[in-house]
């Protein structure tokens, strides 16, 4: 079982359930050889904390002492480790040695024999230099392995492999076949290879493709993947789960893991790390010790590391920083900045999952900010939804501080004193009209007045967009006093009074719920709430009725079920809608929130932090709440809470 509990696009923390007890993903299972103990399991998870582990099936069964006792008393007992336990199958082996003897559906019966929480298939190692074809038959085989293995199971979770090589197209068709079959986890495999050559780009494309076909409410875990530089894209990209041997392997040729890199211990200046070995050593110390000593002192600052970075993406996660980390990261090795910049490409498929806010602000950390995918949303919402005033004038300005409306209040009301105008920021998001000017991402971004030449020129290219369909018939940029004479010289007649607090609701409703949303307006007695202390926006009551709360956040709607109602009559279905069964509408009703096992269908255009409309079979408004997953979530969870249910009907 695999429940969402947090998450920022397709980066998640989620629990994973075993028969040995519940881990919060992401999550680092460092791999134990029992043949070869460096660090101790009891150790591990004593000292280090470690949840999980993963071991090797296929060398417990080739050693005729850990067979016996594993077959004899399990896994667990072998290892001295009461929590999960996952096993590999020998694959690896057979792509490092090639002499894998092993049936494949026999390794998943061993696997459950000796009481592994989750047994992995023995896929085929998929090299990234395997032709086409080759990497074609070895998904074929994968396929019929995975398919022979599943009846094995018995109360084993399995693991089924997506392979495919460096192929898209191939990785995605693994992907999709794959998770047909009733698997519990997906190791993406065959990375190692590009791992290990830091060919990090591909890492990513191979990730994103394995992505597309995958069911999304598997944990998905990359296999061979224990250096902490690649741990933030990997969760960025929706990876949940990494085994590593790499901490041991490291240390043996004394080599200290950093989240930025890797040293040589000769190398160092200082160790420059406060977990609890460095506190403790030198560089001299360890480098006098005898060589066993010293690898595993190594071995548990690289185990100590690994495990930060994976705390690090779990805080960024629920900060909503994942990006940032990421671009942050991204400057520790040129493979990872490249791995960054191919990132843009995909931008369309992550914009499926990008939340709808988040509460921290959006940082720029660089010219691959300006392709993250809430640059996207900012520009097609705009572009597809927002709906002009009714001016025949728009005055531009320059990307200042913000709120814009404060920062150019005076402008403002020098202009709207002598002609009717609309006003707009040219934004790092793309043009923002003032009365958006709270709205996510625009107040909550902190962009630097030195951008790079490249966004530059992608925000003239937007702005070059805006200007061909404005609609205005007289556009100018704001350029002082000049400007004011220059329009009262253009413009004839005197200004309408406009509420400018309507023109904000009206847009952010457009903004936020679709095209004509802001219609449930016309005709109606409109009163707003405002906070006293800021003088923002607070309640929107419409003919007497609460219908929204303006957030200060981002300044978007919480939905109150009489602005439920009124969505639900503009609105045309299934904008906005997740439609569930009957009986849990009538639960939801009550003020229960929705889980996902219940939807029967949603508005494909619904993510993540959204405020949805939840409807019963007959397209009832049964209540109204905040969605935690997209369509394509809602359908595949079977576990978890799909809405939030904020206000009800009964
Ligand atoms: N360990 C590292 N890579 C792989 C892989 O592709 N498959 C399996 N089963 N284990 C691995
Ligand atoms: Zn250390």
């Amino acid at each position: 079982m695999f429940e969402l509990k947090e998450r920022d696009g397709l980066a998640r923390i989620c629990e994973l359930t075993t028969p040995h007890g519940k881990v919060t993903t992401p999550v680092l299972l460092p791999v134990v050889n029992p043949n070869f103990l460096t660090i101790s399991p009891k150790e591990m998870k004593e000292r280090f904390g470690v949840k999980m582990l993963i071991t090797n099936s296929y060398i417990i069964r080739g050693t005729e002492a850990l067979k016996e006792k594993a077959t004899s008393s399990g896994v667990h007992e072998l290892l001295g480790f009461d929590g999960p336990v996952m096993t590999d199958s020998g694959t690896f082996q057979d792509h490092v040695y090639g002499d894998v003897k092993v049936d494949p559906k026999e390794i998943v019966q061993f696997q459950t024999a000796i009481g592994s929480d989750i047994g992995t298939i023995l896929d085929v190692f998929s090299e990234p230099d395997f032709t086409r074809e080759k990497a074609d038959r070895a998904v074929d085989e994968t396929l019929r392995r995975a398919k022979e293995s599943v009846p094995e199971k018995g109360k084993m979770m399995l693991a089924g492999t997506v392979q495919g090589g460096v192929y898209p197209d191939i990785r995605e068709r693994c992907a999709r076949d794959i998770s047909a079959l009733d698997f519990d986890v997906h190791p993406i495999g065959g990375v190692v290879p590009l791992l290990e050559n830091y060919r990090y780009s591909d890492l990513a494309e191979v990730i994103v493709a394995s992505k597309k076909g995958l069911n999304p409410s598997r944990p998905v875990h990359l296999f061979g993947a224990g250096h902490p530089m690649v741990f933030p894209l990997a969760v960025l990209l929706g990876c949940d789960m990494f085994d590593s041997a790499s901490y041991a392997k490291y240390a043996r040729q004394d080599r200290l893991m950093y989240s930025t890199g890797t040293r040589f211990l000769k190398d160092l200046h200082d160790l420059a790390c406060h977990c609890p070995m460095c506190s403790r050593n030198t560089i001299e110390g360890l480098l006098q010790m005898p060589h066993d000593q010293r690898t595993r002192l190594i071995a548990e600052h690289n185990l100590h590391v690994c495990l930060r970075e994976i705390k690090t993406v779990k805080n960024a996660i629920h900060e909503g920083s994942i990006w940032e980390l990421v671009e942050m990261r991204a400057r520790a090795h040129p493979a990872l900045l490249e791995a960054l910049k191919t990132l843009e490409k995909h931008k369309k498929y992550f914009e499926r999952f990008e939340p709808a806010s988040r509460r921290g602000a959006f940082f720029y950390c660089g010219s691959e900010s300006y392709e993250r995918p809430t640059v996207l949303r900012y520009q097609e919402r705009y572009f597809s939804r927002y709906r002009k005033p009714d001016t025949r004038v728009l005055v531009g300005f320059e990307e200042a501080q913000k709120p814009y409306s404060k920062h150019y209040s005076k402008e403002i009301a020098a202009v709207s004193d002598k002609v009717d105008a609309s006003f707009m920021v040219a934004s790092f998001f793309g043009p923002a009209p003032i009365e958006l000017d709270e709205y996510y991402p625009i107040a909550q971004s902190v962009i630097p007045a030195a951008m790079d030449p490249e966004v530059r020129r992608k925000m003239n290219a937007v702005m070059e967009r805006h200007a061909h369909q404005h609609g205005y018939p007289l556009a100018v940029m704001w350029e002082g006093e000049e400007t004011l004479r220059f329009l009262k010289e253009m413009v004839s007649g005197s200004p309408k009074k406009r509420d400018q607090d309507v023109l904000r609701v009206c847009a952010v409703l457009d903004m936020q719920f679709g095209k004509g949303a802001g219609d449930v307006l016309n005709g109606k007695r409109i009163d707003l709430v405002k906070s006293e202390r800021t003088g923002k926006i607070r309640n929107v009551i419409i003919d007497g009725m609460h219908a929204f709360s303006m957030r200060a956040g981002d300044g978007r709607f919480t939905l109150k079920l009489q602005g439920g109602r009124l969505l639900l009559e503009v609105l045309k279905p299934p904008k906005m809608r997740v439609e569930i069964d009957d009986e849990p509408a009538e639960f939801a009703a009550k003020g229960n929130n929705v889980f996902a096992k219940f939807v029967r269908e949603c508005d494909p255009d619904i993510r993540p932090g959204d405020d949805v409309l939840v409807v019963n079979s007959r397209g009832e408004l049964a209540a109204v709440g905040r969605a935690l997953m997209n369509r394509e979530e809602m359908l595949a969870f079977k576990r978890g809470v799909a809405v939030r249910v904020k206000d009800s009907s009964d």
